[in-house]
């Protein structure tokens, strides 16, 4: 499906509740497939990527089923059941890579495939580690299929060379399985969602600082509540910021400290943004964004606050070309091997509207304030977050613009348009 987007003139208005997070639905599906007995939770995301975390283990035979809309009820004996076909984690690389350290100290043989774009990402990220442990896997030099032949794993002290969530939770997942402890080094904290659920299911982690270490644990089952997804919220920020009298509430968003980097750019940005009813939910920091319209000023973005807005910088590419000044994003190498390589990926897109943007190696400049122009057919390249990010460029072009391929959303955020129509007057 293609989509048209054209430029918005009253603004955006009015308040909605912020979807699912994805990244903490594929763990909660996944923790508790592995505690024995009834878990539920609640606002569990209709994105298709946890939907596939949730496949990989019903095919697996968990019990794990739909009670309503959005609340997943799931049974499980604790255990496993080798499964009958391979395992298709579709697009999702965080359903590869944290199976994968779960798969390894099974006492069965699986393998995992991925869809075109899965099987282009580097696994040896997590291979090398899982290795170390003791684990068999066989790949296509270390691309999907991977091929995991169940052994046992023992502990290891792993120092990793990236701040990656995807990598730190899939030797954390085989630690559980482990004899001994396993403990993980990064070079800046990356998303701790991982932690903090398997704490909050009675696992034995203990976290300091960029160290997180685990030894064999069984999990409890629990009530998990799933709270809006921040990197969802990252596109109504950003179109209110740069869409001319807007002012918008957005509900029920999660605030875990090691993903609101996007909420300090603002901040630096000069945005006007304040976060209201702060509170704790299953474990989360949760509250309502109030955002509006802004002057804003470029920045510079890197080191210790990209693994916090990783999955923002498309969208924050759009936003520095409405800020005067320079924007400069470095030590984002990781972003090329996303869903796309969204570094090329957005200047090659920003460009063909207008804007001013320099590539880099491991980021881009941006210079502004530009007039987004607009009247062209824009890629997504099988990429949700480029798709959505070039919808928020589309609001302010001068022209109406094409978006290919939109459907692609769906791989986080089913319900992102029917969202934006209820903010328009
Ligand atoms: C994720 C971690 C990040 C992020 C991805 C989701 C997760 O990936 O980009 O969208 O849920 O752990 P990396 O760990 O590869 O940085």
């Amino acid at each position: 499906m293609d989509k048209r987007v054209s430029k918005i003139v009253k603004g955006l208005h009015g308040e909605i509740e912020i979807p699912s997070d994805k990244s903490i639905s594929h763990r909660a599906v996944m923790f508790s497939s592995l505690a024995k007995g009834k878990s539920l939770i609640k606002n569990f995301s209709q994105g298709k990527d946890p939907l596939s975390s949730l496949k990989v283990f019903q095919a697996m035979r968990v019990d794990a089923r739909f009670i309503d809309n959005g609340t997943l009820e799931i049974f499980s004996t604790g255990q496993l059941t080798p499964p009958a076909a391979a395992l298709d984690c579709g697009n999702s690389g965080t359903t590869m890579r944290l199976v994968s350290g779960i798969l390894a100290g099974q006492k069965f043989n699986s393998v995992l495939t991925g869809d075109e774009s899965l099987s282009k990402r580097p696994m040896k990220r997590v291979i090398e580690p899982l290795e170390l442990m003791g684990a068999k896997i066989t790949s296509v030099d270390n691309h999907a299929p991977l091929n995991i032949w169940g052994q046992k794993l023992h502990g290891i002290d792993y120092v990793s060379k990236l701040a990656s969530a995807q990598v730190k939770s899939c030797i954390l997942l085989a630690g559980m399985f482990a004899e001994g402890r396993t403990t993980v080094t990064e070079p800046y904290v990356s998303r701790d969602h991982t932690e903090r659920m398997l704490k909050y299911m009675g696992a034995d982690i203990i976290t300091s600082d960029k160290t997180v270490s685990i030894a064999k644990s069984e999990l409890c089952p629990q009530i998990i509540e799933v709270c809006g997804d921040i990197s969802s919220a990252a596109y109504f920020i950003a179109a209110a910021l740069i869409v001319p009298n807007s002012k918008i509430v957005l509900k029920n968003v999660g605030l875990n400290p090691t993903r609101t980097g996007i909420i300090d750019v603002v901040q630096n940005m000069g945005g006007n943004i304040k976060i209201l009813d702060k509170r704790e939910v299953s474990g989360e920091d949760v509250g309502d964004i109030e955002i509006g319209y802004s002057e804003l000023t470029g920045c510079n973005i890197s080191g210790e606050i990209i693994p916090r807005l990783i999955d923002e910088l498309p969208v924050i590419a759009v936003l520095a070309t409405q800020a005067k000044g320079e924007t400069v994003v470095k030590d984002a190498k990781d972003l090329r091997n996303k869903e796309s390589d969204r570094i090329s990926a957005i200047v090659t897109e920003l460009r063909k509207i207008g804007a001013e943007i320099d590539e880099l190696d491991d980021g881009f400049v941006v210079h502004g304030k530009t007039r987004l122009s607009g009247g062209v057919e824009i890629e997504t390249y099988h990429d949700h977050r480029l798709a959505m990010s070039m919808y928020v460029a589309g609001l302010i072009c001068e022209r109406e613009i094409l978006i290919k391929d939109f459907d692609w959303v769906n791989i986080s955020f089913p319900e992102f348009c029917g969202c934006f129509e209820g903010l328009v007057i």
